[in-house]
């Protein structure tokens, strides 16, 4: 992090997440903690914890967790050095001038927010003299308004049209290129990264030009080229078109979430405001978060043929496991929003969105055609297809009426159904709710989980761990991640909250969550000491149970290529392996 750690651990000490917090939400008291409805997630029964000793906030339903900074971020969609920025007057911390580093990181994303913005204008006024480009939109059924509010432009044909329009205007081609606007080739120089294509500035909820997409005129390939990832750049963390959807999603109580750019602007010129669109990737929890901000149902609009594969089902599970009600329009196949209200018309289509199915009736409808419904086989069938779905609910009101229904459509007894579901291995959203050290034997991330979170109550702890366990024997890279940066502050002998430990893994949504996901279960523990050593001892055998796992497969492929001198070296291992850890 670019700003000195001593003054980030200033601003933290000086500053209150309580009173932050309850700037933008009206915190109530409820024992040492507050308490509010999350506004990460929808939900009417408060889970969203703010602890003034610890200085974090934790939310029970959807796992959102930090400190004030990581608030700040995660609320205002600012950057972790606006963050600073903003605390320090607060505080009345002076950043100090000759932290250059500071003001470059602050000045940098601003820069690069200043070059999209002159960019776009340049592709605006390409596109006005580009009669190719003009020919194209009208094609596409995009009026002057819509392009201007969109603010569609036009890469000209060109190597350096873009390079040199900034050229005369001193910027280099250096930070172009980390803009993602220019390119490096070998011979150090640079070239335009969009050439001869239709551009779509990509916004963010302030308006600022975060990159672009950009379409091919004709039908070569790739359709699409889009910004890579920059200092101001995150697919995974934006939808398009929200932006200018906001207002008319929070309006409608329901936004309908499309794929591609087209399929947001057509319907949008054509009255039909409440859309956002993924852009065609896989959804991301960061963006669901943000849709939660707005709204908490959603229609997702999909080709027929797609809408059943599983990466759309997955973006539809991710949106349950969030509490987000989830509706499905099918168009006639072939179609995508654009094509069917440009064939149909908009109220053709606002008919298919009104005839949306939740995704329990729609899955089991598709399943319906895929299995014998009559037969015992097909009955089973639908139920394992039914359950990994029907177990992201959290809410197990919601989750037991479902199987009733689904029990009453297939006709088979609810009991059934329930025992299936036992089967089914509980994914995190319901692991992070196991706290007993009796429960945690049966699980290696919830072991790793609660060392992170008895390493944060006591030195001595931290001491232990790192006597006992190496680094490379926690399994999940995150919780790998979080105790490596607490050995590491515990040898410089820095003082280690769990505030000021979110600060220096750089402040990540998934490392915020993690910690203080790990707070929260230490408030429930008991007998810590004990709960430390019952951990340690599941994740050095689930590593053994590992290896042993490996070995045995080692084995037998010696076996089957008869290389008997190294079988007999696999077995040796193996059973001082075994032996070594026996009783
Ligand atoms: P589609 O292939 O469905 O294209 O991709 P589309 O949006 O209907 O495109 P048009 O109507 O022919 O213009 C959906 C989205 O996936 C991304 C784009 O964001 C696109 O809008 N995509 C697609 C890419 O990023 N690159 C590609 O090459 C193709
Ligand atoms: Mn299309």
């Amino acid at each position: 992090m670019a700003i000195p750690d001593h003054i980030i651990d200033q601003i933290q000490d000086r500053t209150d997440i309580v009173e932050v917090i309850s700037r933008f939400i009206p915190l109530k008291k409820a024992g040492k903690s507050y308490k509010a409805p999350c506004p990460f997630h929808h939900e009417k029964t408060p889970s969203f914890i703010v602890s003034p000793d610890k200085q974090i906030y934790h939310c029970f339903g959807c796992g959102a967790g930090g400190n004030v900074f990581s608030f700040l971020m995660r609320y205002e969609n600012l950057q972790f050095p606006e963050v600073v920025e903003m605390l320090a007057e607060k505080a009345g911390i002076m950043l100090p001038r000759d932290s250059l580093q500071k003001s470059q990181t602050n000045s940098f994303a601003d820069q690069l927010y200043k070059i999209n913005e002159l960019a776009c204008q340049f592709f605006q006024i390409c596109l006005k003299n580009s009669a190719s480009a003009k020919e194209y939109l009208v094609s596409r059924g995009i009026g002057d308004e819509t392009a201007k509010k969109f603010k569609i432009g036009y890469a000209p044909d060109s190597w350096e049209a873009l390079l040199n329009f900034f050229k005369n205007k001193d910027i280099g081609s250096n930070i172009l290129e980390k803009a993602g606007l220019a390119i490096a080739n070998e011979k150090g120089g640079h070239y335009d990264r969009f050439r001869n294509r239709v551009i779509f500035p990509i916004l963010d909820l302030k308006d600022r030009i975060l990159g672009f997409g950009a379409r091919v005129l004709d039908s070569s390939l790739p359709k699409y080229i889009n910004s890579p990832e920059t200092a101001i750049y995150s697919k995974g963390r934006n939808l398009y078109g929200l932006n200018f959807s906001k207002e008319d999603i929070k309006r409608c109580g329901h936004a309908l979430v499309v794929e591609g750019y087209l399929d947001l602007i057509i319907p949008y010129q054509s009255g039909i405001r409440n859309v956002m669109a993924t852009l065609g990737t896989a959804l991301t929890i960061d963006q669901v978060r943000l849709v939660k901000r707005f709204v908490n149902t959603v229609i997702m609009v999909y080709d027929p043929d797609e809408a059943g594969e599983s990466a759309s089902l997955r973006s539809l599970e991710l949106f349950i496991s969030e509490d987000v009600n989830v509706y499905i329009a099918e168009l006639s196949s072939g179609l995508d929003p654009d094509s069917y209200i440009r064939k149909f018309g908009a109220e053709d289509f606002l008919k298919l969105i009104k005839a949306s199915k939740n995704v329990f009736d729609y899955k089991f409808d598709k399943l319906k055609n895929r299995f014998d419904i009559t037969s015992a086989h097909g009955k089973a069938g639908i139920v394992s297809e039914m359950l990994p779905t029907i177990t992201k609910i959290n809410n197990a009101v919601f989750r037991s009426d479902l199987i009733k229904k689904l029990a009453e459509k297939l006709s088979v007894d609810e009991g059934a159904i329930k025992l299936e579901l036992k089967k089914i291995k509980p994914d995190f959203a319901e692991r992070r709710y196991i706290v007993s050290p009796s429960e945690v034997k049966k699980d290696s991330r919830s072991a790793e989980l609660m060392v992170l979170a008895l390493l944060l109550d006591n030195e001595n702890f931290i001491k232990r761990i790192m006597r006992d366990l190496s680094l490379d024997e926690f399994k999940d890279s995150s919780v790998r991640d979080v105790v490596g940066a607490i050995s590491t502050l515990y040898i410089e002998k820095k003082e280690i909250t769990p505030a000021r430990l979110i600060n220096h893994l750089g402040s990540t949504s998934e490392a915020a969550d993690l910690v203080s996901e790990a707070v929260n279960i230490l408030e429930m523990l008991v007998d810590k000491d004990k709960a430390l050593t019952d951990c340690v001892a599941r994740i050095k055998k689930d590593n053994i149970k590992d290896q042993l796992g490996r070995l045995q497969d080692a084995i037998k492929i010696a076996h089957n290529q008869k290389d008997e001198e190294r079988v007999k070296r696999l077995v040796t291992e193996y059973n001082s392996l075994v032996k070594a850890n026996r009783g």
